[in-house]
């Protein structure tokens, strides 16, 4: 479990994670929605201990996370950033490989290099494995991040937007990659989306964001409604249920 007490984050006079208090299962399909400056990758940032907090703690399976040390969270948690930049001339492989470092500390063993091959065949990345980063598509390269944080193999895996960029038919293969690790391999996903229709689809909790604070959190069917989404993006929703999906139509 992911336990995380009065997260509290300000930038001069402005609070932008307000005391936030949750616990993240250990299994399952977690999804964050909100708004744009709601918090989401602040929130995300401190539990994957990129960022300090200024109040607050937040524990892994009871380790602490602001004070154990980089590697010690790295083996429980990996963590897709919203902006990931590169700038070094590496193949889509290399990239993967960095995310066995934990395991590894640099040292590729042969479970290392089957969780890379897995991992790039699973991000249907095979064919591209060879390619420079910086030869790639935008929606590739999200993937190749994608695959290097699976190729990490940690029970919590925590992704800000990893949808950024990627087409209808890569977008629901994650999805469903992403619903596949948590129900096969028991893993607890926890991403952040601005398409609610995913979230709503591939879900067993949503948790909503407005304003740096929870302002929502149940399983889809709780906040997927009209007034749930009203209250969180301040605009109005229409709900339909399609077969088991709840849709959000907002286009007009
Ligand atoms: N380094 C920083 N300095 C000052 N303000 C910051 C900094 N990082 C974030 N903020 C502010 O904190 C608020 C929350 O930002 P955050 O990135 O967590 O939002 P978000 O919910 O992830 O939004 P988005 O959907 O646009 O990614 C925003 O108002 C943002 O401008
Ligand atoms: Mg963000």
């Amino acid at each position: 479990m992911i336990a995380v007490d009065g997260l509290t984050k300000s930038y001069g006079t402005a609070t932008v994670v307000d005391g936030v208090s949750l616990t993240l299962p250990d299994a399952g399909v977690t999804s964050i929605i909100g708004p744009n400056g709601a918090g989401k990758s602040t929130l995300l940032s401190m539990v994957s201990r990129i960022l300090g907090p200024d109040a607050g703690t937040a524990s892994v399976d009871g380790v602490d996370v602001f004070s154990a040390s980089g590697r010690e969270v790295a083996k429980r948690l990996s963590v897709l950033r919203q902006d990931t930049h590169m700038t070094a001339r590496i193949t889509v492989r290399e990239l993967v490989e960095f995310g066995r470092f934990p395991h590894s500390g640099g040292r590729l063993t042969p479970d290392c290099r089957a969780s890379v091959t897995s991992a790039l065949s699973y991000c249907d990345l095979d064919h591209l494995a060879h390619r420079g980063l910086h030869e790639l598509s935008g929606g590739q390269r999200q993937r190749a991040f994608v695959a290097m944080v699976l190729a990490q193999d940690t029970r919590y895996v925590l992704l800000d937007e990893p949808l950024n960029n990627l087409d209808m038919a890569h977008a629901t293969g994650v999805m469903r990659l992403l619903r596949r690790l948590a129900d096969e391999r028991d893993k607890s996903i926890v991403l952040v989306l601005h398409d609610i229709n995913y979230a709503s689809a591939h879900s067993d909790r949503i948790i909503a964001m407005r304003d740096g604070a929870v302002v929502a959190d149940g399983a889809p069917a709780e906040v997927i409604t009209p007034e749930a989404l009203e209250d969180v993006y301040g605009m109005p929703f229409t709900v339909h249920r399609l077969g088991d999906d709840l849709v959000a139509s907002y286009f007009r």
